[in-house]
């Protein structure tokens, strides 16, 4: 097999909190494809880092009283921990705040000015004039342009789907300060993408993209490629333009050059290692960029036209997957769905998590539920049920009997081909990242590992002493599969997969082990490999992540709600007050919105008949279930207004801190419609 030299990388994880399970799924994902290549005998680096630059982590570490660098310092070691435990093995784990991402990424800027590629024009921003700084559109929030929806983001709204400039929003507020942001001009650097834009589109039809990335991408041609703005200004951190001192590049620049400069690290590290070899424009080496389809427009377009821009090597595939829900829904803080990879570790082996997602993951992008009762029950039924059962039966004869002698030879040779006559599919599905139909396959082959033993009942044979000679051919044509399997899900379970190799007194496998029984070979008694998943762990599990969210909004919420108090909008008359109808309304019916992620649809009873719908942007904190029967507040008198998703008329009134909703509700008894005084 001629051996391929690859370079592997992961999203660079931002250095301003800590790893989720979100994270973990393209960690795990990666992980295994880049062992799997290991495993085969390839050359095969895996590179990543901590991505240290942005508004965020200048905000947060500043929230904190620290340095940014202190901040992704403490980040920086988080994750290196919590990589480690779940098995996570980059050859090369850096921070794109380095002196090799600087050289790398004023190298690139400089090809790109030098190349005509870098236009500058003078734009109009949000500005915080008390804190002396342009605001990231996250930082404003407002009322939507479109459908006047309180309290959005400064670039699309959640309710109606709406993108928009913040400048353009109705009663904008900086969520830094909470004062009312100004305009400001500045003049900012451009990278002219449209240029690239026939390059582009012959890059995506030549086989470096999935399917529905090249829909993607097409979506985008159609909508019209914008020059991208590479420029922030002070303050920020990240790395200062050349030619300038209060100019930043965006973080999104030198990111992805982040890929570059870990393994640039690396190649010093180890000197034989040669960093042009794999980024020279000729290389003929092989590399792939594991990402979320979220950051795909920075990876499918921006990255390999910067890299086309500078004659610098293109990736030979980018590989998107989708998002993790945990039990149905997004991952989400306010939904109490939200579980930090230490948290996980806390509680539960991370190769069950490793083996879930592998049991699921395939090339698509389609996302990724993690359901933890299917969790639980898939691990324990899987690998301690069928896999881990296959060495716990039969090597307490081999230890007891034959002092922990295999046999000279194979029972059933023939069955210990069948199951090498596997390794050509599996190896295939691991390489086109078709996990979930390895496991399947690997889990066929355990079901018939089984089925042997219990077709042979050695336990029964022990009994007579002239059967032992049988009892120890099954035992050790058994042990001799598991160990196939083991081999096979080495990617998955590297962890098991040594203990495995010490309980079988062997050096750690190779893929070509599985070749190779074990005959005549003397065992260490077995050990427990892996024990079952009690459903006490799993809600141990979740108390934990509620407790920290809530420490956390402790934490985070208290500068919100400042910042909300000094956002109070300007004082109003009782006059004023008074031409708002609140009333009492009793929610009749609640349900899903198809395609909206925030909003339900309720229809509310106003009494006397009077049945109005209203679309409230609740869905993140309630289920419509829980809803019906309930006595809320309604603005009775809110111009009607028409949504993507029907006319809406009137409005709930709910109380907001940080993420959180909470339905204003009234004592039960009073009758619908009664007005609020
Ligand atoms: O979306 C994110 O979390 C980014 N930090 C990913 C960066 S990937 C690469 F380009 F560095
Ligand atoms: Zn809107």
């Amino acid at each position: 097999m001629k051996q391929r030299k690859i370079l592997v990388t992961s999203s660079l994880p931002y250095g301003n909190g800590p790893l989720h399970l979100g994270h973990m799924l393209e960690y795990i994902q990666t992980d295994i494809w880049v062992r799997f290549q290991q495993l085969r005998g390839h050359t095969c680096y895996y590179i990543c880092g901590i991505d240290a630059h942005g508004s965020p982590i200048m905000l947060r570490a500043e929230k904190e009283g620290i340095t940014p660098t202190q901040l992704i310092e403490r980040i920086y070691q988080s994750h290196q921990q919590d990589f480690a435990k779940f098995h996570i093995k980059f050859d090369s784990y850096y921070t794109t705040h380095s002196k090799e991402n600087r050289e790398l990424t004023e190298f690139i800027f400089n090809k790109l000015k030098a190349g005509g590629h870098i236009t500058t024009k003078t734009i109009k921003q949000a500005y915080d004039a008390q804190k002396n700084m342009f605001l990231p559109d996250r930082f404003v929030r407002g009322e939507c342009p479109r459908c006047g929806a309180p309290d959005q983001y400064g670039d699309s709204c959640d309710i109606c789907g709406a993108t928009y400039n913040p400048l353009d929003m109705k009663n904008p507020v900086s969520v830094i300060s909470g004062t009312v942001p100004v305009e400001k001009e500045s003049e900012h650097l451009f990278f002219d993408l449209p240029k690239h834009e026939s390059f582009l589109i012959n890059w995506m039809n030549q086989g470096h993209l999935q399917e529905p990335m090249i829909n993607k991408l097409k979506e985008w041609f159609t909508t019209g490629l914008q020059a991208w703005d590479i420029s922030r200004d002070a303050p920020y951190f990240g790395f200062t333009i050349p030619g300038y001192t209060d100019k930043y590049f965006y973080v999104w620049l030198d990111a992805p050059i982040g890929y570059m400069a870990s393994f640039k690290k690396f190649t010093t590290m180890h000197p034989t290692i040669s960093f042009e070899e794999f980024w020279d424009k000729n290389s003929t080496h092989e590399l792939y960029h594991f990402i979320g389809k979220d950051v795909a427009y920075f990876h499918t377009l921006f990255w390999p036209a910067l890299l086309a821009a500078c004659q610098i090597r293109l990736p030979s595939s980018i590989y998107a997957h989708g998002f993790l829900t945990v039990n149905g829904k997004k991952m989400s803080k306010s939904r109490g769905t939200f579980i930090s990879a230490n948290t996980y570790l806390k509680h539960l082996n991370p190769e069950y998590l490793r083996y879930y997602f592998a049991s699921k993951l395939n090339n698509g992008i389609e996302d990724l539920d993690l359901n933890l009762e299917d969790f639980k029950t898939k691990v324990n039924a899987d690998l301690v049920g069928k896999l881990i059962n296959i060495a716990s039966r039969c090597s307490g004869f081999i230890s007891k009997f034959f002092a922990g002698k295999l046999s000279p030879s194979l029972a059933n040779p023939e069955l210990f081909k069948n199951f090498l006559q596997s390794e050509k599919p599996i190896a295939d599905y691991y390489e086109n990242r078709q996990y979930s139909a390895a496991i399947r396959e690997i889990m066929r082959l355990a079901d018939i590992a089984n089925q042997y033993i219990n077709d042979n009942q050695p336990w029964i044979l022990a009994k007579q002493p002239e059967k032992l000679p049988e009892v120890q051919t099954i035992c050790s044509l058994a042990i001799n599969l598991f160990k196939t399997l083991i081999i096979y899900l080495q990617p998955v379970l590297p962890a098991l997969a040594k203990s495995v190799s010490e309980f079988l007194n062997t050096p750690v496998f190779t893929w070509q082990d599985s070749h190779l029984p074990l005959l005549n070979h003397t065992i260490n008694v077995y050990q427990p490999l892996m024990t079952r998943i009690e459903e006490e762990q799993i809600i141990a599990m979740q108390n934990d992540a509620n407790e920290e969210l809530k420490a956390e909004s402790e934490r985070i919420i208290a500068p919100a709600a400042i910042s909300t108090k000094l956002a109070i909008k300007p004082e109003i008359s009782l006059e004023d007050f008074m031409k708002v109808d609140l009333r009492l309304a009793t929610i009749v019916q609640a349900e899903h919105v198809e395609g909206a992620d925030k909003l339900l649809k309720l229809q509310l009873d106003l009494g006397e008949g009077e049945i109005r719908q209203v679309f409230a942007g609740i869905k993140t904190c309630y289920q419509p279930e829980a809803l019906i029967g309930k006595q809320t507040i309604m603005v009775a008198n809110l111009q009607p207004r028409k949504m993507r998703f029907g006319l809406s008329s009137g409005m709930v009134l709910v109380a907001k801190s940080g993420e959180q909703l909470w339905l204003t509700t009234a004592e039960p008894g009073a009758p619908a419609g009664s007005p609020i005084q």
